[in-house]
């Protein structure tokens, strides 16, 4: 495994350099400013892996059920998007390259769950990063029953990132969107989890840490999640991954019915937990929201300790081993050419 998974990655990289020159940039590298998304983040041609499944300019005109809209958004607990795949039939594993985006509500250009698919979840805002964890029926989006799924991230064994070109954008941290350049999405199972690191925090990329790929939400995202309530919640942060399961302890959790927040009859706007300074501009939405912005949830008192949470799923990813690239492409394939010869 590990010599055929070198094997491919040296080739990746060799591809990508006699292709593209110099010029291969990984997608953790790649920032666009929210107003300046262009209609492709993965032009490279000639890779393993093929092209860009979808397109990063997302608007009224894609969205819907055949959307392959592949920039997501966390915002809040009624504002989220996940990675699922794009046609049914297949495990995540084998199609993390091709994940496009789903979300809670339209107005981004995107698909949107169908009703029923999120049936739990825990949105929190800690002062490193902001998660969603929670239950969800996986065959609603395209996911196959049964599947333990798998884990997405801008890295990738070839460092295009899973998907391939995929963006993450947000509004809890400033109020406006800016980039998520380190994130981690695990799916399967029929649970849930995206973390998006604060692109401001020097640990970032130790929160977000994606070489974990086959422990699951339970080790990568602790959290106090339950499936059948929707709540919204401030956190403490959660050690890294990797340096002990710990769920944080979370406070200020407003809950919430879930027809208020998420299908048609939605009425609330979920504030963010904790920052009363944060109101979001909608100026930029494709489509923005008509929901009042009304929240009416209410507030339960702080809370900590180990309620159920998400244990760890399978994953049928390209291999842990894989996982640990590190970021400089021309080290890396220094090292692979070295083991090649
Ligand atoms: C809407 O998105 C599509 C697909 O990315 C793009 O081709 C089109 O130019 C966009 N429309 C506008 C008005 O931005």
């Amino acid at each position: 495994m590990l010599a055929a998974g070198q094997l491919i990655l040296a080739f990746a990289l060799a591809s990508s350099v006699s292709a593209q020159g110099t010029g291969f940039v990984p997608l953790v590298q790649k920032k666009f400013d929210w107003g300046n998304i262009p209609y492709k983040v993965d032009t490279d041609v000639g890779l393993p892996r093929g092209p860009q499944v979808g397109y990063n300019i997302c608007n009224s005109t894609t969205e819907g059920p055949e959307s392959l809209c592949q920039t997501a958004v966390i915002n809040s607990l009624d504002d989220f998007c996940l990675w699922a795949p794009p046609e049914p039939g297949q495990e995540v594993g084998a199609i993390e390259g091709e994940m496009v985006a789903w979300c809670s509500k339209p107005g981004h250009g995107t698909r949107v769950f169908p009703d029923g698919t999120i049936t739990g979840v825990q949105f929190t805002k800690a002062p490193d990063y902001i998660q969603v964890v929670g239950f969800m029926d996986q065959t609603k989006i395209n996911m196959l029953r049964g599947d333990a799924g798998g884990e997405m991230d801008p890295h990738g064994a070839d460092l295009r990132g899973n998907p391939m070109g995929g963006v993450l954008y947000s509004q809890a941290f400033t109020g406006s969107y800016i980039q998520v350049m380190e994130w981690h999405n695990f799916n399967g199972a029929d649970m849930f989890c995206l973390k998006a690191c604060d692109p401001r925090g020097a640990n970032d990329d130790k929160y977000c840490e994606h070489i974990y790929d086959t422990q699951g939400c339970g080790f990568n995202a602790p959290s106090n999640a339950r499936d059948g309530v929707f709540e919204s919640c401030a956190s403490d942060n959660q050690p890294f991954p990797g340096q002990g399961v710990q769920v944080p302890a979370s406070s200020l959790c407003s809950t919430f019915a879930s027809t208020d927040i998420y299908g048609p009859s939605a009425t609330v706007a979920v504030p963010i937990p904790g920052a009363s300074t944060i109101s979001f501009a909608t100026s930029q939405n494709p489509r923005p929201t008509s929901a009042a912005a009304s929240a009416s949830g209410s507030v339960s008192g702080s809370r900590s300790g180990s309620a159920a949470q998400p244990s760890s799923t399978g994953d049928s990813d390209e291999g842990s081993a894989l996982r640990f690239a590190p970021t400089p492409a021309m080290a890396l394939l220094a090292a692979a050419v070295a083991f090649l010869l």
